[in-house]
């Protein structure tokens, strides 16, 4: 088995899952589809933390870089030396899945705050933008989302993009992890696979 092949597979999935996060998280600014709500009192904290825009979205275009060239870089060797090339490859692959696993986990966790916490929205009683649900009861409960009545339609939007947020980022920290491992194992035994020619 060669390592660098399974990473550039992890990175070649993280591509997509990145699009997804940055493409829901901009959604989030834009409850319903509709403009004009995109100010700090009106929408989640959670909304602002940009965390699938960044976290799950920018930074994962590092270890998406790093493991998509580890096919090459692990034979081309360091002075010379295939095998400290290859070690080399493996050991810079895991500190940068290390920055994909905290990315993600910052993503996972403001997305798994932001659920729980609910949108603001108005509400009959209240023509103020507030989060008016306790402890994420309102998950539980579907009647409770028609008392938000402003933006429209806030508790579907919120509740989808942060779920898909936070399956999301749950998958990139489980493949980013993975490459923690595989790339440790790749750099302690670097002479596992006879890279050259045959990869
Ligand atoms: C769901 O929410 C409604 C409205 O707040 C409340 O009247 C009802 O008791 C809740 N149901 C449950 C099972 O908690």
């Amino acid at each position: 088995m060669c390592y660098g092949k399974c990473a550039r597979c992890l990175g070649i999935t993280l591509v997509p899952l990145a699009l997804l996060c940055i493409i829901a998280n901009t959604l989030l600014f834009f409850p319903n589809g509709q403009t004009g709500f995109n100010t700090p009192e009106r929408l989640a904290e959670s909304v602002w933390c940009f965390s699938g825009i960044l976290g799950s979205g920018v930074l994962m275009i590092f270890p998406v870089l790093v493991f998509l060239g580890m096919e090459n870089n692990d034979c081309c060797g360091c002075c010379g030396n295939e095998s400290c090339g290859k070690r080399f490859a493996n050991f810079s692959s895991v500190i940068f899945a290390g920055i994909g696993v905290a990315g993600a986990a910052y993503c996972f966790i403001v997305s798994a705050v932001g659920l729980n916490l609910g949108p603001k929205c108005t509400t009959n009683s209240n023509i103020n933008y507030t989060y008016i649900f306790t402890d994420g009861d309102y998950l539980a409960n579907h009647s409770m989302w028609n008392e938000c009545k402003d933006p429209p339609n806030i508790v579907t939007w919120h509740v989808t993009l942060f779920s898909l947020l936070l399956v999301m980022s749950g998958v990139q920290i489980v493949l980013c992890a993975f490459q923690v491992v595989n790339g440790l194992i790749g750099f302690i035994c670097g002479d596992c696979c006879s890279c050259c020619g045959s990869a």
